[in-house]
């Protein structure tokens, strides 16, 4: 399907737009669906209202996705260039029984609008610095640092990065042809492919195998000289970890992340909580009207560890305050809420807040 640019967008290249802003229009609209892989797509959206998109490499977004039963929330990083403000792209792999990302690829089309916020995360290079990188991905991990590498392509930087991805089996390997000519085309980028297995491929220039403390010490001998953004499943980034611990690596220079904040959300645990709860303090009364629950939380807490505490599992993920799964209407009540971005000031003043990180100031009720 042709999807024109629109000829206000085509007039305001021409111009300086203003920042893409969730806060004055949170719809963004698919513009191109791309298949990666047999199991990875890649969705382009541009503003509804022309604006450019102003983010660092490594970022996420937070989408509203409207699937049967409800909106849910899911974060997905930026894979396009930072240097491109026009458009943003995310690039989602199918997770077997997942509802968000299935959701996308059945059904997001271009012409489609969705709601999002962002971007947010700190898992950014510093650009203004020299140092090399040595960027380690697997799977859709390869998202944030494929962003670092194509923003560094655009800002022409030819910066010494030596890009690891490791995949399952070359099919499985995301954006190779482009890593195949950016690594051709710039001096100063090396590309090294781990596949576990080879599966039909009958040539194969890589590595095979899963990455070892051998192969690392191969791919990069100058390790203590770069910095190191990992992304990837959970036993892959902490494989990582050992071996760099194992190789005397500084980790001051080591940055990762996660795409799943439960594995590495800090909460406290929970006799912690129960500890707090013991707390010879006033307590708040927070209401769930739907359920017509009553928790009892300390002003020190936020109602997202007092739901634990008690017993409840309310929707959440990041617990950081960045994600937004936990946002719910307040009905009455004041709390004090330090956010991460997970949450439009009109959202705010139309009295919604982020469980995670809302401690109350008086007794709550909230529509959940
Ligand atoms: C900062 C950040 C950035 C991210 N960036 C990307 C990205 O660039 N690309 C990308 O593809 N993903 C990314 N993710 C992951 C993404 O947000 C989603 O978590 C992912 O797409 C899976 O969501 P889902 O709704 O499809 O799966 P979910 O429905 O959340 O399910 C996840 C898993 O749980 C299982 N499951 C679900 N329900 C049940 C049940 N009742 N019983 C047993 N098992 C169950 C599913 O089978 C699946 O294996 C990122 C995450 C974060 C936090
Ligand atoms: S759980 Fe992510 S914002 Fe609250």
């Amino acid at each position: 399907m042709l999807m024109p640019t629109p000829p206000a967008l085509v007039d305001d290249i021409e111009t300086v737009l203003p920042a893409w802003d969730a806060d004055v229009d949170e719809v963004l609209v698919c513009r191109q669906v791309r298949d990666e892989t047999h199991d990875v797509k890649t969705f382009v959206f541009a503003p509804r209202t022309p604006a450019q998109f102003r983010f660092r490499p490594g970022q996420f977004l937070t989408l509203d996705l409207p699937v049967p039963g409800g909106t849910i929330q899911r974060c997905y990083t930026i894979s396009a260039s930072a240097a491109r403000p026009f458009r943003a792209s995310i690039t989602v792999k199918r997770v077997p029984g997942g509802i968000a990302s299935n959701w996308l690829h059945d059904n997001l089309k271009p012409g489609m609008e969705i709601s999002a916020t962002g971007p947010m995360g700190d898992f950014t290079p510093d650009l203004a610095s020299p140092r090399k990188w040595l960027l380690l991905s697997a799977g859709s991990g390869i998202t944030p640092l494929m962003s670092m590498a194509r923003t560094s392509t655009d800002l022409g930087e030819d910066r010494d990065m030596i890009f690891v991805h490791a995949a399952r089996s070359p099919a499985d390997i995301i954006f190779r042809q482009e890593l195949d000519m950016m690594a051709r085309q710039q001096d100063g980028m090396r590309l090294a492919l781990i596949c576990e297995n080879l599966s039909a491929e009958k040539s194969w220039p890589g590595l095979t195998g899963r990455l070892s403390p051998v192969m690392l010490q191969l791919i990069a001998p100058d390790l203590d000289e770069r910095d190191i953004y990992c992304c990837g499943p959970a036993p892959f980034m902490e494989a990582v970890r050992t071996m760099l611990g194992e190789l005397g690596f500084d980790m001051e220079r080591y940055h990762q992340e996660s795409f799943d904040f439960g594995a590495e959300e800090e909460q406290p645990p929970f006799e912690e909580i129960e500890a707090m709860e013991a707390v010879e303090h006033d307590t708040f009364r927070v209401e769930l009207a739907r359920s017509g629950q009553v928790l009892e939380c300390a002003p020190d807490m936020t109602i997202l560890n007092a739901a634990r505490a008690a017993g409840l599992r309310l929707p959440s993920s990041c617990a950081r305050g960045l994600c937004g799964s936990c946002k719910s209407h307040m009905i009455s009540g004041t709390v004090d809420m330090k956010h991460g971005g997970g949450i439009r000031q009109r959202e705010i003043d139309q009295g919604q807040v982020l469980l995670c990180c809302s401690k109350p100031t008086s007794d709550v009720v909230i529509d959940r």
